[in-house]
């Protein structure tokens, strides 16, 4: 199988894990009126949930236009540094300023993905133009 496809199933698995930790973060929040963690639920499920199945869905209609390797590194800059950044905000909305500097760094490295994927949609696009 053609890696940019085995990447895109892994991009909507991790997607389905993200949803479910987002809708549970929701349904607790909605429970218990405890809204502190607000933002930490809207980015699982925006950068994780809903980022993800985009990405996934990307790898897999243009696998034989996008880079493997820019699908590769996106995938796991992304995947690495979601997880810190999200729990390094979580620490931060409960009081731990601590947490701070590794939720910038988290937000930088998503940032270095999120330009990983631009340019490989931008680059393969272009083959896919000049060929149309
Ligand atoms: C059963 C599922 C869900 C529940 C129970 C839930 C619950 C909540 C609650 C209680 C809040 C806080 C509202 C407030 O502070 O006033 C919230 C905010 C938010 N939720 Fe969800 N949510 C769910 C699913 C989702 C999904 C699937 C997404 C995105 C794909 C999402 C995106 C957001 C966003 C962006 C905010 C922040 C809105 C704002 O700042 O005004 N939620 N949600
Ligand atoms: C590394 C990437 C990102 C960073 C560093 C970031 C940062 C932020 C910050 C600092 C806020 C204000 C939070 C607050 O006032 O409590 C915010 C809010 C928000 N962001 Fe992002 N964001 C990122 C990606 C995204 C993406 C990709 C989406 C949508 C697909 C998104 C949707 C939202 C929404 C809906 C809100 C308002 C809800 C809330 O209060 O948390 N963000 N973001």
């Amino acid at each position: 199988m053609n890696s940019n496809k085995r990447y895109g199933a892994w991009w909507l698995r991790m997607a389905a894990v993200y949803l479910v930790v987002g809708v549970s973060l929701g349904n607790y929040m909605g429970a218990t009126h405890d809204f502190g963690l607000r933002s930490v639920h809207a980015h699982v499920n925006l950068l994780g949930w809903a980022s993800m199945l985009g990405f996934g869905l990307v790898a897999q209609q243009w696998a034989d236009t996008l880079s493997p390797r820019l699908v590769a590194l996106q995938f796991w800059l992304h995947q690495l540094a979601l997880p810190a950044m999200l729990s390094a905000l979580a620490a931060l909305m409960r009081g731990v300023t601590a947490a701070e500097p590794l939720v910038g760094l988290g937000s930088a490295v998503v940032g270095l993905a999120v330009l990983a994927f631009a340019a490989n949609v931008w680059l393969g696009t272009g083959a896919k133009l000049r060929a149309a």
